[in-house]
């Protein structure tokens, strides 16, 4: 598997250039009202996460940067990191179009060293995430290396149960625990179904404990992991809306966890 790390990485960033266009444009991530002023971030991470303003925040797999320049408007001093080249470059000019400060860097997370110097206060990674890597140990290197003593690590994402069943939640299909790469043939992409792009990508399962203890194996200190019955965001296939304004699975409602959230602290 190590050895076609490389082409696999160089597929993933291909897709997700091809998506970023799309994104930009999608009703999913409503561009337009987001420039306005309304957060992209979910109640979930904003009462998770506290009080941000005047935190030095590195938001890893940054996308296209609408999370990024959200905790920017909030008084966060914030840098971004993708794999996606054209995710960047729209990072970028969203910042510059509303002249909001941050920094946006474009290389694998596992490279992150390489790019970027300083520590930050939070490291924050979020919703479609640890899934596109195939290992957890240097990524948490990574996480323990950007963090200042006392700061500490969130992330909020899709529950690894979610990633057992086929697209259709109708099937479990893929295991638990990380056996090795998945590969996927994808058409159109979650905030455009009907696009008209093909590609085929690669990603890892990692269960709940296999993360942990990667944070773990580096020093931090598990502060909570919560789980929750619901996703906030209508991304998946046969997705039904609760009066909560939260989205889960038709027919698996409030049985499966969709979501989960943890917090280690250096
Ligand atoms: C679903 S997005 C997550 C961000 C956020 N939830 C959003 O929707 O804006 C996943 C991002 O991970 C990035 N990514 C995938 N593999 C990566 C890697 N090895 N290093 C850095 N970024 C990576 C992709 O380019 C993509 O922008």
């Amino acid at each position: 598997m190590k050895e076609n790390l490389p082409s696999y990485f160089e597929a993933n960033r291909e897709s997700w250039n091809l998506r970023a266009d799309l994104h930009k444009a999608s009703n999913f991530y409503d561009l337009a009202t987001w420039k306005k002023g309304k957060t992209s971030l979910n109640p979930l991470e904003l009462r998770e996460m506290g009080d941000v303003a005047g935190k030095k925040i590195l938001h890893l797999q940054c996308h296209f940067g609408q999370d990024t320049l959200s905790w920017a408007r909030m008084g966060a001093s914030v840098t971004g990191c993708d794999l996606s080249d054209k995710s960047i470059e729209i990072a970028k000019s969203l910042a510059t179009e509303l002249d909001l400060p941050a920094t946006f860097i474009c290389c694998n997370v596992y490279d992150l060293p390489q790019h970027l110097e300083g520590q930050f206060d939070i490291v924050f990674t979020s919703y479609g995430t640890i899934g596109w890597l195939p290992d957890l140990e240097p990524w948490a290197a990574v996480v323990e290396h950007f963090l200042k003593p006392g700061g500490f690590f969130y992330i909020a994402d899709f529950h690894p149960v979610v990633w057992m069943f086929d697209d259709a939640f109708k099937q479990l299909k893929y295991p638990y625990v990380n056996t090795g790469v998945i590969t996927t043939e994808q058409t159109g992409t979650y905030a455009d179904k009907s696009a008209a792009i093909n590609y085929k990508e690669y990603g890892w399962n990692h269960s709940l404990s296999e993360l942990i203890n990667s944070l773990l194996s580096k020093g931090l200190r598990l502060d909570f992991l919560n789980e929750y019955l619901y996703s906030p965001y209508d991304c998946f296939d046969n997705m039904v809306l609760g009066e909560d304004g939260n989205y889960r699975i038709k027919g698996l409602e409030n049985i499966i966890p969709m979501v989960y959230s943890l917090k280690a602290v250096k």
